[in-house]
Parts: structure tokens; C-alpha cells; sequence
């Protein structure tokens, strides 16, 4: 009898998402083995900025621990520290304008990353660096760098994928774990639309002395993430660590600097209106204009308060050239401060979705708005849910995928469509009468929100 073959698996797209099925697969390989060979087509782990924070939810942490070896799992806290007791409240407080508190969603505690995975009902979110869990996720895995997927052509057996540098490889499964604009999804689902939110969103990455985040804390509470709504459309989010960085030695200041990520979005016609009438240009390849831009629609939309003071002041931080060079503390490589545009990819807005050899994973199936932080909990659950219905591999009977996919598409497209939801209400211009509409409404929802839960808390003990 011919002995039978290993199936190779290839994962296109070194991410959070694809990294986290490449253990996954090697986890289970007493299970079932596979030749799993992962590419990338960033040059190496330093090739480009790989982001300050994300927030993983109770689901996602506990796909991440089902997926990776305890050796991986031991470095998480570098990662994910675990939450410092009365010095940081891992959730997000709703304010006004000015800074009153609209909505204060109730947050249940946990010790460490264990606790929060046990969590199993509502959503608990742990602030996470992206850079390190990303540095984290890449130890052992034998990635091959500067290996950028163009195209495939799929057989009956197997599929031949084809890369930039010319070559081309077998597998008998692609996975597409290669983000928002995932050639393979297009490839694959050319019907399959990047949706335009006509918002636009300016992300910074700064470091923030203790000063300021005093006078943060005064406004928010010790909460991580921030977010204060504007009436013109406009919004602002903050999200924080409150750990000291450690800095260069050349640094001279002695006071404590945190990581902070800071966002403003604002609809997209404002790129177009002078705002304040003195022609201004904005060149996204100068993060200088981009900056003064962004402090320009602060001070135009914003009423004058210590709130908005306090944005432009965090706004100054950030970096307002593109520095050369080895680049000093705190940032090992630059994220560019540009205009982006809101965008998001809902996998049922179409009919059908053919089932292959050839399967995405992540945000290349279902990008969606960040405003809920769910982006990177779905692609760890994909990758979960990809590596247990492996297990029913065999050569010619590919059913499996469509079972994953069922369950994919039914979990991320809820999510998709909430983030929007969620973005678009808080993206709507409104005059001072639904000011009142809208600050009543949330603060109804505050109430019922912290009543029921802790309704809850007296029928479920977790
Ligand atoms: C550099 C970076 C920084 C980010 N920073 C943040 C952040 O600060 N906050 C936040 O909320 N979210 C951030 N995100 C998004 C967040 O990580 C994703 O929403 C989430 O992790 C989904 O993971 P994913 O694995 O599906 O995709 P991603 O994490 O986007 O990973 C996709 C990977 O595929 C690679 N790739 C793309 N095309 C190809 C190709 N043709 N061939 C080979 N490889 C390819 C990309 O280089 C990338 O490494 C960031 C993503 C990236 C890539
Ligand atoms: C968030 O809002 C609540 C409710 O108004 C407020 O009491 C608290 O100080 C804020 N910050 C934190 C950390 O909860
Ligand atoms: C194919 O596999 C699925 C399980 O993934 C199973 O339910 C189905 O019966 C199989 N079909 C055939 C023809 O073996």
C-alpha cells in the first residue's frame, strides 16, 4: 500500500492572525501533521512599525492560549502585562465634549491573561502591545521574509502559489492571512468589497510624560482607553498603558513616560473645507501638515475647555518629522502619522462564498472598524476554529473548510456590521438639540447597562 503523504499548509501573512494558526498546527501535530510553512513579505521582524496597542477581549485570549505552546505562552505578560492593581482600569468611559462621562460600561476584574481567558460571559478587554505580541508570536516560527504572494492557481490536488521574486510552491491548502487588501481574497472573491466609511481616522503613537497623564487621569478616571465624542461629527480615542517605558540613557528627562495611542476621526469632507479659511496644505508624506492639520479641526470643532487644551497638547507629541536612521526611544521603528481612510469588509454582504483549497483568515476576510477592538480577536479566533477543523483533513474530502466557514463568517460579519454601526453613530453631526438626544440616550444606557449587569452578577457567579 502507498504510504500516505503529509499535507503541506502554506499561511500567507506573518500576523497576529497567521502566526497564531502556525502553532496552532504545530500544537496539534500529534493529532495530525502537517508540513506547515508560513511567508511574509515584509523584509524582516524590524522591517516596519507593528503597532502600539490593541485590545484582546476574554475571546480572544482564550483562542490565543488554545493555539499556542505554553513556551509561547510563558512570554506573554511582555505582551499583555497583567493589569496594575488600582493604577489602570482595563476598559473605555464615553465622554462629552467637555469631558463629562455619557457611558461607563461596568468592568469585571481579572488578575492576568488566565483569569480574563476564563471570563465567559460579556466582553473584558486586556490593553495589549501589538509590536510585542507580534515579537512574541514570531519566536521559533521559521517565517520566510520578503516573500510577497501575487497570485495562485488552484488544482484539483493542491495549489500553486506564486510569489514576487519569481518563484512558485505546491500546497495542498492556502490559507490568506494577509490583511485588508489580501491579494488572495481578490483573487478569490473578486466580488468581495472594501466598504468606504467616508471617515477619516489620523493615528499617532506618542510617549506621554507623567504630567500629562495626571492631568488625563483627572478627566477619565484611571480608565485605559478614552474616548470623548465631539458634536461635528468628529471624535477622539485614547488608549493607554500605565507602565513607565524604559528610556535611552541619552534621554535626559528623569519623569516617567507611558505608551499612548492617540486617534482623531472626523468625516472625510472636512479634508476638503478650509477650515479656517487660510488655504492650508496637507501632504500625507509630511507628518508635520498632517499634525497641524489635525490640531487645526480640534481647535475649530471643539468648544474652548481644559478637554480640548489637553488634545492639542497630546497632539504636539507626536513625532512631526520622519526620523532616519536608528530611531531612539520609545520608538524602534516609526508609524507614519497620515490621513486614513475608514474603511471595513463585510463577508456576507455577497451571495455566495465559494469553498476551496484556498481560505482566508482574519482581516483579509473581514477587516472591520477598530472602534470595538475586534479586529484582532476574530483573526486569533479564526485561527483557532482553522486549526480544529484541520484535524479532519484528508486528501479528498475538503468539507471541513466549509464547516469553519460557516461558524467564520457568522461570528465576524455580526461583528463587522456592529463596529459600523457603532462608528457611524458616533460620526453623526448633531446641532444642540440632539446633543441633549444623544447624551440622554447614553446616559439611560449607562444606567441600564451597569443595572443589568449587576443584576447579573447576582444570578451568575463569573
Ligand atoms: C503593521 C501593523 C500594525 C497594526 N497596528 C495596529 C494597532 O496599533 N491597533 C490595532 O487595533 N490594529 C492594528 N493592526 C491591525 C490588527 O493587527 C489586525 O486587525 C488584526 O491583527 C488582524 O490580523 P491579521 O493577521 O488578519 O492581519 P494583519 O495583522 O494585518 O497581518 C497581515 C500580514 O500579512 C502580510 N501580507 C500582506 N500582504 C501580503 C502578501 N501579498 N504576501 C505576504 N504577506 C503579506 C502583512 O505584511 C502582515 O504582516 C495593525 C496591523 C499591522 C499589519
Ligand atoms: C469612568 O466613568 C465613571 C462613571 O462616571 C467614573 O466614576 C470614573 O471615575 C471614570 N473612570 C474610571 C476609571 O472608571
Ligand atoms: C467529508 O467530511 C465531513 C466532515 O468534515 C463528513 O461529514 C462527510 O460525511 C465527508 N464526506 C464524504 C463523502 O466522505
Amino acid at each position: 500500500m502507498q504510504q500516505e503523504k503529509i499535507p503541506t499548509i502554506f499561511i500567507v501573512g506573518a500576523g497576529l492572525g497567521g502566526l497564531s494558526l502556525y502553532h496552532a498546527l504545530i500544537k496539534n501535530k500529534d493529532k495530525k501533521e502537517f508540513n506547515v510553512k508560513i511567508f511574509e513579505r515584509e523584509s524582516s521582524p524590524t522591517d516596519r512599525w507593528q503597532g502600539y496597542h490593541i485590545g484582546l477581549t476574554n475571546y480572544g485570549t482564550q483562542s490565543l492560549l488554545n493555539c499556542i505552546p505554553s513556551s509561547i505562552a510563558s512570554n506573554l505578560p511582555k505582551a499583555m502585562p497583567s493589569p496594575i492593581p488600582g493604577v489602570e482600569t482595563h476598559g473605555i468611559n464615553i465622554t462629552d465634549q467637555v469631558g463629562n462621562v455619557l457611558l461607563a460600561p461596568p468592568i469585571k476584574p481579572y488578575k492576568d491573561v488566565y483569569e480574563l481567558a476564563k471570563i465567559s460571559r460579556g466582553l473584558s478587554t486586556i490593553v495589549t502591545y501589538r509590536d510585542r505580541l507580534r515579537d512574541v508570536l514570531l519566536e521559533g516560527v521559521p517565517v520566510q521574509w520578503n516573500k510577497k504572494c501575487v497570485k495562485y492557481v488552484e488544482t484539483q490536488e493542491g495549489v500553486w502559489v506564486s510569489f514576487e521574486d519569481g518563484s512558485q510552491e505546491f500546497c495542498n491548502i492556502l490559507v490568506g492571512a494577509d490583511g485588508i487588501n489580501s491579494p488572495i481574497r481578490k483573487q478569490k472573491l473578486p466580488e468581495l468589497q472594501i466598504f468606504n466609511y467616508g471617515i477619516t481616522h489620523v493615528c499617532a503613537d506618542i510617549s506621554v510624560p507623567k504630567h500629562l497623564i495626571n492631568k488625563i487621569n483627572k478627566i477619565n478616571g484611571n480608565i485605559l482607553a478614552c474616548k470623548t465624542l465631539g458634536t461635528k461629527g468628529d471624535s477622539s480615542f485614547m488608549i493607554s498603558r500605565f507602565i513607565p517605558i524604559e528610556q535611552e540613557q541619552n534621554d535626559k528627562k528623569d519623569e516617567p513616560h507611558y505608551r499612548v495611542t492617540l486617534v482623531y476621526s472626523y468625516p472625510s469632507e472636512l479634508n476638503n473645507v478650509d477650515v479656517e479659511s487660510d488655504k492650508v496644505k496637507v501632504d500625507d508624506n509630511d507628518p508635520a501638515s498632517v499634525i497641524e492639520h489635525v490640531k487645526r479641526l480640534i481647535r475649530t470643532l471643539r468648544p474652548d475647555c481644559e478637554l480640548t487644551d489637553l488634545l492639542l497638547e497630546l497632539w504636539d507629541l507626536a513625532p512631526k518629522t520622519i526620523p532616519n536612521g536608528p530611531i531612539k526611544f520609545p520608538f524602534k521603528t516609526y508609524n507614519p502619522v497620515q490621513r486614513r481612510m475608514m474603511q471595513d469588509i463585510d463577508p456576507m454582504s455577497i451571495k455566495s462564498w465559494t469553498s476551496s483549497r484556498v481560505v482566508l483568515l482574519g482581516d483579509a476576510a473581514h477587516a472591520m472598524s477598530p472602534v470595538l477592538g475586534l479586529g484582532a480577536n476574530n483573526a486569533i479566533q479564526d485561527a483557532d476554529k482553522l486549526s480544529q477543523a484541520l484535524l479532519k483533513y484528508t486528501d479528498n474530502n475538503i468539507s471541513f473548510i466549509k464547516e469553519y466557514e460557516k461558524e467564520m463568517l457568522k461570528r465576524t460579519s455580526a461583528d463587522v456590521l456592529k463596529s459600523r454601526t457603532v462608528t457611524f453613530k458616533s460620526s453623526t453631526p448633531i446641532g444642540p438639540f440632539g446633543v441633549f438626544i444623544r447624551d440622554s440616550i447614553l446616559k439611560v444606557m449607562n444606567v441600564m447597562i451597569n443595572f443589568y449587569n449587576f443584576a447579573d452578577s447576582l444570578i451568575f457567579k463569573n
